[in-house]
């Protein structure tokens, strides 16, 4: 038998995107999909998502307190899976992201607005609508969706459901008030249940009630249960320890590809990485960096405390000493960005910076760069390390979540037994990124070692494969 499985996320690539949850919630179902399973993804209609998604058709329309709501169809661009949106315009036809307005602050309803999304997929959980097609299960990502199994909790004979964490620090909490105004049952309302310290927790719906939690890396599943990356709710996630296990994501290798790549302006591949030259040639006409051949190093992300953006901004004098050239592409917070654009007119012609948001110049620069910088704090798994090492480009990362569990630290040992494939540091002083990028340096000088480094990262298969089959096994105990 087909197992469906309704599998729901806030964003989902190439719909609506604003971090790695959409690659993950983009590709995963395909893989499933490919595996038999019959998997259908559920996201809000947002203004985003219909202008890019094409044709739908209306399947069912539904009577909620705010009004009607109606379940459009549509499928994933380029690809055979089906997709479905919530479709309720006062909540989501908005310019702007699925989280926050134009202005950079939190659209002031959104508990209302994700209340509803998770409302309606109970619905659909427990059979309530037109919809021919019934789930047999429900897999629910990041605290938007943590009320889906709050709420089956209440129902006779829900479906099961699983809960994956796709990064803790983003928990969703809202006031009592608003915890009244959803009409949340007052059971609800315990330490046990969905309150967290006087707030409404959305990602404890998730926590307390999924039948199983999953993470994206293994390291971070075991990280979340100590203090220091648990916010509080390493007690909670040590209970529930039996049923919380980590699955590391897996990279979509359709999008990224070295060989076909329309993004980029040489293909290459383990048999002629010579040819990456070329793209870090462009790269550096691009963006104005001197054409040189010390090592170039690229940055991409949200420009957070997460991504250890401050401890990159702390090096950067004594980086371009080493001597290496700094890439940068990202937005986020106005001080990281400021202080980035500062070091772009002090170094100019060595370190360069774009601050917005580009698929195209992330995957010139993943292909252009020969280092790529990654010293978060905390990474529940990281995207960019993986597509780094499947672009040949090392990666330099804090021993941290996701990024411990995919980058192997060069060493002797670990060069002589060919497992090394980038620089892992601990620590969080500027300096320890200095020493470790010091260390890589130097190495680059050695084409032969450098080279081996680089394929050992090609070679390893990232494809979404292997965590879709992980997760299946996961799927089949709650059978
Ligand atoms: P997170 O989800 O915490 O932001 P990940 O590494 O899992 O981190 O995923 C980030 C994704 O967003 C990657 O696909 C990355 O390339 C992309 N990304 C982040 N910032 C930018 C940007 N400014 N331009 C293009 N892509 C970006
Ligand atoms: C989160 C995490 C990131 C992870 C992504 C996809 O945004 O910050 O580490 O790769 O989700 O799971």
């Amino acid at each position: 038998m087909m197992r469906k499985v309704l599998f729901a996320s806030s964003e989902v690539f190439p719909l609506v995107k604003t971090g790695g949850l959409a690659d993950v919630a983009g590709s995963l179902p395909g893989a499933m999909c490919a595996l038999r399973q019959d998997v259908r993804i559920i996201l809000p209609a947002y203004t985003e998502v219909l202008e890019n998604i094409g044709r739908t058709r209306c399947m069912a329309r539904l009577d909620m307190p705010q009004g009607e709501v109606r379940i459009l169809m549509g499928s994933l661009p380029g690809t055979s899976v089906k997709v479905w949106l919530v479709d309720y315009p006062p909540f989501f036809a908005r310019t702007g992201n699925p989280y926050m307005g134009p202005d950079g602050n939190p659209w002031p309803d959104n508990a209302e607005r994700f209340d509803l999304f998770c409302r309606v997929i109970v619905e659909i959980a427990m059979k309530r609508t037109q919809l021919k097609w019934k789930p047999d299960l429900i897999h629910c990502n990041d605290w938007q969706t943590g009320l889906v199994p709050a709420l089956l909790s209440l129902e006779e004979q829900a479906p099961p459901t699983v809960f994956t964490i796709h990064n803790m620090a983003y928990q969703g909490l809202f006031s009592h008030s608003s915890f009244v105004a959803l009409g949340l049952a007052d059971d609800l309302w315990s330490h046990d249940a969905l309150e967290f310290h006087d707030q409404l927790s959305f990602i404890k719906g998730g926590l307390v009630y999924a039948d199983r939690i999953t993470t994206v890396s293994p390291t971070y599943a075991r990280e979340i249960q100590t203090a220091e990356f648990g916010y509080g709710l390493e007690g909670l996630l040590q209970h529930r320890s039996k049923y919380l296990s980590g699955i590391l994501n897996g990279i979509d290798t359709d999008v990224w590809n070295t060989e076909t790549d329309p993004h980029i302006i040489e293909p290459y591949s383990v048999r002629n990485v010579e040819y990456k030259q070329l793209n870090k040639k462009a790269l550096q006409q691009s963006f104005d960096l001197r054409k040189s051949d010390v090592p170039l190093a690229g940055f991409i992300g949200r420009l957070v405390y997460q991504k250890g953006i401050d401890i990159i901004l702390q090096a950067i004098d004594a980086l371009v000493q080493l001597p290496i050239q700094l890439v940068f592409l990202g937005t986020g917070e106005e001080e990281y960005e400021q202080s980035l654009l500062h070091f772009a007119r002090k170094y100019p012609g060595r370190v360069a910076v774009n601050i917005g948001y580009s698929e195209s110049l992330a995957h010139q620069i993943e292909a252009g760069a020969d280092l790529f910088l990654m010293p978060s704090r905390f990474e529940p798994c990281g995207l960019n390390q993986m597509y780094s090492l499947h672009y040949g480009t090392l990666p330099v990362v804090r021993n941290v979540g996701g990024l411990a569990d995919t980058v192997v630290n060069t060493n002797a040992e670990t060069l002589e037994s060919g497992q090394a494939n980038g620089f892992v540091f601990s620590g969080e002083r500027p300096d320890d990124l200095v020493q470790s990028l010091r260390y890589a340096v130097k190495l680059f000088d050695n084409d032969l070692v450098w080279k081996k480094l680089q394929i050992t990262g090609m070679w390893r298969d990232f494809s979404w494969d292997h965590s879709a089959r992980e997760y299946i096994k996961l799927y089949d105990q709650l059978d």
